[in-house]
């Protein structure tokens, strides 16, 4: 028997994607009865619009999330990890934007217009993980690719934004922008060397065999989201003094040859892509066209001079369908299935 309207909770309700989720939240009239949300003693007491209704910031201590429908936790992997068992332990369903369950089998990861289905097994901990941004975007376009040509082979670079650091990310672009430009030297709190003005060729810190977090999280999140966990996948993170909005250049190779005029037909209508390909327009998408945008956005589509292989580039909203969107068409479907 589904509700007409669900407990909803927010914890990281004031972060960059926990804002997000509430504006989501809002914009997608999602039937909400009763609102909290939860931040540190920074916010606690700030106030929050959500479609017609403003709530307050509450400190995540006073949370219990008794009679809690869903609870989505955007205040990164050490709260996830303090408090997700106490939602669930409520009767909470769990929404985990932090990669602490992300290659948990006993949680699903989803992405919805990839494999819903996958949801069903929410049961099992009481929590669903959305994974990493980059994942979302190469999973939505390579599922229909997959489907139509089979995959071989996967080569991907991504070029991140600082948001993807959070709010202390955003923060540290601009103060070292405006240092620079008023001929100061700057230092670094939250990335390794200065970003302003420069890319670095790692995400996250580093783990064994060299690579950086944020490929391994990409590496895992691609192959469950796509169910072949066998799947070559080879990816290199950047990070560029981008604000929001993020590119990938992709390289895949199918088991079926697929031309650039067969991809273009299929990615067209693949649900959650918006093609954006047209060499005598010159139209391709950027980062920045990205941000707003809850698709995924595909261009500039080759044949590569190799046997059944193409190229492309990805452009995606970092924080609405690489986090905050994503999340909440997880609720959707989990009210509409499910709850
Ligand atoms: N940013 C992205 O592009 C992005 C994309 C995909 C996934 N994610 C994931 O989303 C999560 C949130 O990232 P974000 O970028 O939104 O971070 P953020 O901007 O730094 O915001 C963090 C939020 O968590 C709250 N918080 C931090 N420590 C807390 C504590 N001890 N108790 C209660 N609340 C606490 C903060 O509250 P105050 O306002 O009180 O400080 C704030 O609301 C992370 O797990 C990240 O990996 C981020």
């Amino acid at each position: 028997m589904h509700k007409s309207a669900y407990s909803v909770a927010v914890v990281g309700a004031t972060g960059l994607v926990g804002t997000e989720i509430v504006t989501a939240l809002g914009q997608r009239r999602f039937p909400i009865a009763d609102l909290q949300l939860y931040a540190s003693i920074r916010s606690a007491g700030d106030e929050l619009q959500c479609g017609d209704v403003r709530a307050p910031v509450e400190l995540l201590e006073r949370a219990r999330f008794d009679g809690t429908d869903l609870v989505f936790f955007a205040a990164g992997e050490h709260v996830s990890a303090e408090w997700i068992e106490r939602a669930t332990a409520a009767g909470a369903v769990v929404i985990d934007i932090s990669p602490l369950c992300a290659a948990d089998p006993d949680v699903p990861l989803v992405v919805p217009e990839v494999n819903a289905a996958e949801l069903s097994g929410y049961t099992t901990r009481g929590i669903v993980a959305s994974p990493d941004a980059p994942a979302i975007a190469l999973a939505v376009a390579l599922k229909p690719l997959a489907d139509a040509a089979g995959l071989v082979r996967v080569v991907c670079s991504t070029f991140e934004p600082v948001c993807g650091a959070g709010r202390r990310g955003i923060e540290e672009l601009q103060r070292q922008t405006i240092e620079l430009m008023n001929g100061r030297s700057t230092n670094n709190e939250v990335f390794p060397h200065r970003i302003a003005f420069n890319i670095l060729p790692h995400v996250g810190e580093f783990l064994a065999g060299g690579f950086a977090r944020g490929e391994v999280h990409i590496v895992t999140g691609v192959r469950r989201l796509l169910a072949d966990p066998a799947l070559p996948v080879s990816v290199t993170c950047t990070r560029l003094p981008v604000f929001y909005g993020e590119a990938l250049a992709v390289n895949v190779e199918t088991a079926r040859k697929l031309t650039a005029t067969e991809a273009r037909n299929i990615l067209r209508v693949a649900p959650g892509v918006l093609l954006q390909d047209d060499l005598e327009t010159g139209s391709y998408p950027t980062a920045a066209d990205a941000v707003g945008q809850d698709a995924t956005l595909v261009g500039r589509i080759r044949e590569d001079e190799s046997l059944n292989v193409l190229d492309f580039w990805l452009a995606l909203d970092t924080l609405r369908k690489g986090a905050a969107v994503n999340a909440v068409q997880i609720a959707e479907v989990l009210i509409r299935e499910y709850l």
